[in-house]
């Protein structure tokens, strides 16, 4: 089969579309023939071996010194149940899937083998290959940072970096639990964030995040870029700052002196990725409250150029990466 391989840490040129053996399910495995996948800024940071100095070492003590371990990358995908293993309940030949693969990657193939057990879920009926393969990871994780915020109806609510890959889900996410969503992004993206509900939208490239007199009940910075003590600020008492990168020590120390300080809280770490919840953005996309946005779509034979576009680091939305030629 087909596989994207990526031998050692570097710009997109050192990924190289390769033949590898085809995947045999065990027992309680699925084999998935992926039909698409998406190039994400998880994936270009691996690559790229963008890590901050303080995490350097441990970070390439568990991926990999010279380049990743796991040749493979690619965190989701979805795809069509090609074949099970002999204890697998759960799903058919012929089920339509979507899975996070997360650390354990992969998703930059033809076929990958999963346990049922993995975050995979049926894939919603209204998308396409294309549209689904871009949900897991970013929704995901969007979804865990605010539940970490309890959000809540009624609750002010602003998303720090809404046009990203997180960002994109986090403004439909907070809108479907109740909340009055601000987004902060830039000139070219102010219509898309509207369009995905923000009751409010703050251009970072003209207006400064403190002249709205506004204040939040939970603010989440969706890119790692907000500038803390300020966000903090705009805080109501008790509030919450979620950030999906907090990576740096500057901010990290930043975020325990604020936290210390007074009644409100900053909270990073990893997301953690359940089925349960996969299931559950499933429920919102097929009811209708939640859609993907899609940057662009690349074929597999063009991973350097889409992973090229992503580090830019102003993708709207989504990059998807089509494995198959069906998928639309
Ligand atoms: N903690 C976790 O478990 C976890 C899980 C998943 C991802 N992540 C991390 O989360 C981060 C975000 O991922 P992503 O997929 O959302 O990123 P992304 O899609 O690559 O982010 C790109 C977006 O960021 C916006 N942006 C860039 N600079 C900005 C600024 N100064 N102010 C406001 N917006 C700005 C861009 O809009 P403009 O072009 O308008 O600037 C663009 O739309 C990544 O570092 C990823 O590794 C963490």
């Amino acid at each position: 089969m087909k596989a994207v391989i990526c031998e050692k840490y570097g710009t997109p040129e050192v990924l190289c579309l390769t033949e590898v053996d085809k995947p045999q399910p065990k027992d309680n495995e699925v084999l998935v023939k992926i039909m698409a996948t998406t190039a994400n800024a998880a994936d270009a940071r691996i690559r790229g071996a963008v890590f901050p100095s303080i995490f350097n070492f441990p970070v390439k003590l568990a991926m990999g010194f010279k380049g990743p371990r796991k040749k493979v990358l690619g965190v989701e995908l979805s795809g069509v149940v090609e074949s099970i293993g002999k204890n697998v309940t759960q799903y058919q030949v012929g089920d339509e899937v979507f899975a996070s693969t997360g650390a354990a990657f992969g998703a930059y193939a033809e076929y990958i083998c999963l346990t049922e057990k993995a975050v995979m879920a049926k894939k919603p009926v209204n998308m396409t290959f294309g549209e689904a393969a871009a949900v897991p990871h970013c929704a995901l994780a969007a979804l865990h940072y605010l539940q970490k915020g309890n959000v809540d109806t009624g609750q002010k609510v602003m998303i720090y970096g809404a046009s990203g890959g997180i960002g994109t889900y986090a403004v439909q996410i907070a809108k479907a639990f109740g909340a009055k969503v601000t987004g902060v992004c830039s000139t070219a993206n102010v219509e898309l964030v509207k369009a995905l509900g923000a009751d409010e939208v703050i251009d970072y490239t003209r207006e400064d995040l403190t002249n709205e007199n506004a204040s939040y009940d939970v603010i989440f910075d969706a890119i790692g870029k907000a500038p803390i003590t300020e966000c903090v600020n705009l805080l109501e008492e008790g509030g919450m700052y979620l950030s999906a990168v907090h990576l740096e020590l500057p901010r990290i120390l930043e975020g325990i002196k604020l936290s210390v300080k007074s009644s409100k809280k900053v909270i990073g770490g990893v997301a953690t990725y359940t089925s349960e919840n996969l299931n559950f953005l499933k429920s919102l996309i097929e009811e209708g409250n939640m859609k993907a946005a899609i940057d662009s779509t690349f074929p597999l034979e063009q991973i350097r150029e889409a992973h090229a576009y992503v580090d830019t680091g102003h993708k709207r939305g989504h990059v998807v990466i089509r494995v198959n030629r069906e998928t639309n």
